[in-house]
């Protein structure tokens, strides 16, 4: 069934001018980009969006990191979109990023891996809600 999940393109691929780079190969996958923005977070919104992550002992450095400079946030469209797009992002640890896949072409570590994607479709929902109201989705 069609579905939608978020991502971010994070800070360190933004630095590094991959944002088009990303959005290419995330078209050429199949999703439709039914909202997107490029915002630049203070550490308290980075921290409010990762609170999930609040007793992990990298939590500080995620909200750091999150907030170093500008990211682009989007919510795709496809069938299977959450799952699929797992899949095109690859494994958190580059080092451990399948060959093809978003981070092992543009991550650099497990923390500054160029991409986030919903684990589910419940936190998709609420994670797209965090960025975009229901006027900005298409
Ligand atoms: P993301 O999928 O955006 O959601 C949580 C983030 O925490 C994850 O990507 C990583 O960027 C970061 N993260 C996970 N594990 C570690 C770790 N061991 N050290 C630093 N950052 C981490």
């Amino acid at each position: 069934t069609t579905n939608r999940t978020f991502t971010m393109i994070k800070p360190d691929a933004t630095e590094k001018g991959n944002t088009g780079g990303i959005l290419a190969m995330i078209n050429e996958a199949g999703f439709r980009i039914v909202a997107m923005k490029m915002v630049h977070l203070s550490a308290a919104k980075a921290g409010e969006f990762y609170a999930v992550h609040k007793e992990r002992p990298f939590y500080g450095e995620l909200v750091e990191f999150m907030s170093r400079g500008p990211i682009t946030a989007a919510i795709l469209e496809k069938d299977n979109a959450v799952e699929d797009f797992r899949t095109l992002i690859g494994a958190t640890n580059p080092a451990q990023a399948a060959e093809g896949t978003i981070r092992k072409k543009y991550a650099s570590s497990i923390g500054e891996n160029a991409v986030h994607g919903s684990d589910s479709n419940e936190n998709a929902a609420i994670e797209g809600a965090f960025f975009f109201s229901q006027l900005e989705q298409f």
